[in-house]
């Protein structure tokens, strides 16, 4: 019999109520019905990132809002600073590149957070940055960065704002976007949402559309403008995802159900219980000093050939967790806990984990893992 399961940090498992939803015949995306659909999202979006402006739906993975948030919010000969602590930053780099923008970089050693003093001394020094671009949670390393400690200091500058890659970080843990001041808080749909890939999300603080205002770069698809008046009238500019905004309102349902506090509790407890275990069996955390609740990226001792573990998981138990990118291809794997996860899934990915080391030589005692996962389950 074969089973697959999804431990990858998206695409994520996805709750079988939402699958058959998104089945149903589909709807004109023009028709009341769906109008209805919109607004009822609209409202869900704003509770999970917490705030009272809008939050931009668009029909694209989570790279279309990152455009989305260089080329609505920059100008011409603008220069940024972008936090690059592992792919993803990179990514914001590449963006602000391709659109001309100038790169200051913040250059992070993979596996660590960035220090916020860093960027407060570019900011200090240099009045025409415009913006800092960030990821609350850089999946390819499993951090967390310091959201909060940033926001404070791009807060004191009138002429530059915060732009965050919240792609695995809504929905896992706190980003209060309104009480921290956070200007562009970015996601996407196949992550802590629960659906599969294809849409993606981007909200602005007040201070953000302004700068929206002034932003002369070449925009088209991604128009934040256009799509904010679109969205005043429970509509998008362009044919959305219709079945994936279907599915939306069940799982911003499901997560109002929950409670985000319940939310949050859930991903730091599954979380915690991964960290544990993975010690336990005395193996390393690739991001021991500031991990994110959204994956657990684990380092593959010596002994062990990482990229074969990673295929042993999808040959002999049908589970997808995710290699190292990059410079830590074959030296991590990243098993996720973002979104449909329960207790119980770790045990099943964490008991995975223990009999292929056991197969592959690593010694230490069948369970030792599982047991220090079950008594933080427990609790
Ligand atoms: C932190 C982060 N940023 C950006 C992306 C890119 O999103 P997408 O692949 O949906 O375009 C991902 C996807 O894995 C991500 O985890």
């Amino acid at each position: 019999m074969e089973k697959k399961y999804l431990f990858s940090p998206g695409p994520t498992m996805l709750p079988p109520e939402v699958l058959l939803k998104m089945a149903e015949p589909i709807m004109h995306h023009r028709e009341p019905e769906f109008e209805k659909i919109f607004a009822e999202i609209r409202e869900g979006l704003k509770y999970l990132f917490r705030t009272k402006n809008e939050v931009l739906v668009f029909t694209s993975s989570g790279t279309g809002a990152m455009e989305g948030a260089v080329s609505n919010i920059l100008s011409r000969g603008d220069k940024a600073i972008v936090v690059r602590g592992g792919k993803f930053g990179e990514r914001w780099g590449e963006i602000c590149k391709a659109f001309g923008i100038e790169v200051i970089p913040v250059d992070v050693e993979w596996g660590k957070a960035v220090d916020p003093k860093k960027i407060e001394e570019i900011l200090k020094t240099d009045p025409s940055i415009r913006a800092v671009y960030t990821q609350a949670s850089e999946t390819s390393t499993g951090v967390k960065h310091p959201i909060q400690e940033i926001a404070k200091i791009v807060k004191k500058y009138d002429n530059a704002v915060i732009v965050v890659d919240a792609i695995t970080g809504i929905g896992v843990f706190d980003l209060p976007m309104d009480e921290w001041g956070l200007d562009v808080v970015i996601s996407g749909s196949q992550k802590a949402l629960m659906l599969p890939p294809g849409l993606s999300f981007a909200a602005l603080s007040d201070k953000a559309w302004r700068f929206v205002e002034k932003s002369n770069l070449p925009k088209y698809y991604f128009n934040f403008k256009k799509e904010l008046k679109s969205a005043n009238k429970n509509q998008s500019s362009y044919t959305p995802a219709i079945s994936l905004f279907v599915g939306l309102r069940e799982t911003l349902n499901m997560i109002r159900k929950e409670g985000l506090e319940g939310v949050f509790r859930r991903h730091e407890k599954l979380a915690a219980a991964t960290r544990a275990a993975v010690k336990a069996l005395g193996l390393e955390l690739y991001a021991p000093e500031s991990p994110s609740n959204a994956l657990t990226a684990v380092k593959i001792p010596a002994s062990i050939d990482g990229l074969k573990l990673q295929d042993l998981f999808f040959e002999k138990f049908g589970i997808t967790v995710a290699e190292g990118q990059d410079r830590a291809k074959g030296k991590i794997i990243r098993i996720a806990h973002l979104g449909y996860y329960e207790r119980l899934d770790m045990i099943l990915v964490l008991s995975a984990l223990e009999m292929l080391l056991k197969e592959m030589g690593y010694r230490f005692e069948l369970g030792t893992g599982l047991k220090a996962a079950e008594e933080i389950l427990m609790r």
